[in-house]
Formats: C-alpha cells, sequence, structure tokens
C-alpha cells in the first residue's frame, strides 16, 4: 500500500540526482493541520521527503515551519491530516513513537540538558545498561562505554572542538550545544534526521561542519529536513526547498530553478510560484 508521490519540480532536478526521485517517499505528510485556538497553525499541508534529499523548509516567522516539523515527528498531534513512513500510515503520539521509527529530531528549543555532561546529553532517553546483572538486575549506567561512543559519534562528525566528553553542557557555547544536539541526531537518525534551525547560533566554521554533517547524512541515504533563516546554507545544501507562508505550502523549488532572491520572494508573497502541471 502507497499513497500517489506529490508532483515535483522534476524539471530542475539534475540528472545525478533523479533515481532519488524514483523511490518511494521515505517521510510524507498529506493535508496536515492544526489550529492553536483561532490561530492558524497549519492549514491542510502536503510534503515529501525522500531518502538521500535534504529538504530545506523557509518562511517567515510564524509561517509555520517549527509546527510542520512538529507534527510530522510527534511532538504535536495534527488536528486534520495523516502522517506516512515509505507508503505506511503511522500514528505518532509522542516524540518518542517517531525516534523508535528512525527519526530524530533537534528541535528549534534545544532539547539539552545543560548540567550533564556531553556524554549523557548524548544518550539522553536512549542510556546504556551495563552488561550482565549490573545493568540488567541493579539498573546501572554504562557510563564509560557511552562516553566512547559519545566520543567516537562526536569526532566521526568532525567537532573536535569538544575535547571532553565528560565536560558539562553548561560549560559549552551555544555553537557547541547545538553541535551536540546536531550529533546526536546524526548519530542516531537511521532513516530521517529533522533539524530546525541548527544553524542559528554557529560561528562560520561550525556552521560549515553542520552542513557538511548535513550532506553525509543525505549521502549516506538518509532524508534530512533543514529548516533554516539562513539563505546561502539552504542553496547550498538543499536539494529541494519547500516554501511555507501563512500555515501552508506556497510552492516547492530547488536551488537551480530560483535564486534566493526568487525565493525569499515568494516565502513574503511578493511573487506566486507558477504551479507546476502535475507529474
Ligand atoms: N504551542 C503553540 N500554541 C499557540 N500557538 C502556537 C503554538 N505553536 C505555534 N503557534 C503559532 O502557530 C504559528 C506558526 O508558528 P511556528 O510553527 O512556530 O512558526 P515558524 O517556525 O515558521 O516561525 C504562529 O502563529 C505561532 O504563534
Ligand atoms: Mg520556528
Amino acid at each position: 500500500m502507497s499513497i500517489p508521490k506529490l508532483p515535483l519540480a522534476v524539471d530542475h532536478i539534475p540528472d545525478a540526482k533523479r533515481h532519488v526521485y524514483e523511490q518511494e517517499p521515505i517521510l510524507s505528510g498529506r493535508g496536515l493541520g492544526i489550529m492553536f485556538g483561532r490561530v492558524v497553525g497549519l492549514d491542510g499541508v502536503d510534503i515529501d521527503l525522500y531518502p538521500g534529499e535534504v529538504l530545506a523548509v523557509i518562511g517567515d516567522n510564524g509561517a509555520g515551519k517549527s509546527t510542520l516539523i512538529k507534527c510530522l515527528t510527534g511532538a504535536y498531534l495534527p488536528t486534520s491530516g495523516e502522517i506516512y513512513m515509505e507508503g505506511r500510515k503511522v500514528d505518532f503520539k509522542r516524540p518518542q513513537d517517531a525516534r523508535e521509527a528512525g527519526i530524530e529530531t533537534v528541535y528549534q528549543q534545544l532539547a539539552v540538558i545543560p548540567a550533564l555532561d556531553i556524554s549523557s546529553n548524548l544518550y539522553l532517553a536512549r542510556e546504556e545498561r551495563r552488561p550482565g546483572p549490573l545493568g540488567s538486575v541493579l539498573r546501572m549506567l554504562d557510563k564509560k562505554g557511552m562516553a566512547t561512543r559519545a566520543g567516537e559519534a562526536v569526532t566521526r562528525l568532525g567537532i573536535q572542538t569538544i575535547q571532553n566528553m565528560g565536560q558539562a553542557v553548561e560549560t559549552l557555547s551555544g555553537g557547541q550545544r547545538q553541535a551536540v544536539a546536531v550529533a546526536r541526531a546524526a548519530a542516531f537518525g537511521s532513516k530521517v534526521v529533522v533539524l530546525d534551525e541548527p544553524t542559528a547560533a554557529l560561528g562560520v566554521k561550525e556552521s560549515g561542519m553542520v552542513l557538511d554533517m548535513i550532506k553525509q547524512l543525505r549521502d549516506n541515504g538518509l532524508g534530512v529536513i533543514l529548516i533554516s533563516h539562513n539563505m546561502p546554507h539552504v542553496w547550498e545544501a538543499a536539494d529541494r526547498i519547500h516554501i511555507q507562508r501563512l500555515g501552508g505550502c506556497a510552492g516547492v523549488i530547488t536551488p537551480q530553478s530560483h535564486d534566493m532572491g526568487e525565493g525569499v520572494a515568494i516565502m513574503t508573497g511578493a511573487k506566486k510560484l507558477v504551479a507546476e502541471a502535475p507529474a
């Protein structure tokens, strides 16, 4: 059982990436809607994310970007619409459900615990017990093992500025905290990684590392949703760009089909996207 794919801006997909779009989407939303009292959070949004692509989501403040990814990842229950993974309907009731399905999310409000050290933060809500009865009966955490593996994850992702996995996260800079949250998602996301403004607190060098990490995840066949206000980052890293406006989707473009100025014009309503013919 699968659902019909949304039309793509196929004319503007480079030949080298076409195979990506011949696959089934890994994560889809259809008609997603949510109201906050009388405020429209989302107004019937459709979205397809393919394995092996970076789908950026751009839009003005309040356009519904964070709400959209919260609905897709179990943080909000949409009041209408459906969510599908690999064509099968899913029913995420909490973020843990999406996580168990292979979706890791870094929400805009960072979910790190400042007083805990880096490796504990990396393993938050997925702590590993010590082998044998020490773990199974006494529930003792495998702190040494977690620190070693956290160190490996951080090194693999190229965040060499973090020296000591036992360092409390509150002693890190905003950028380093963000890097820990992104590293956590990258290390554990098996199918989809969703990043809400991951470079907002980062300097140029750290942003570059996060963008490289995003491309690496994409090249490993994961689907990545990247929400960002930074248009150069979006145009550098994205394969396709979903434009949110006033709770709805104003269109999907690619960095090849539209330049940044046109993207921003669609985002603000100054320009309308000419509808693509259905595929
Ligand atoms: N928990 C909430 N309660 C009430 N209103 C909300 C809530 N979350 C989002 N909204 C409203 O929904 C709209 C979309 O917000 P949001 O998704 O955060 O926008 P964006 O991430 O694009 O800046 C805004 O009008 C916002 O105020
Ligand atoms: Mg937001």
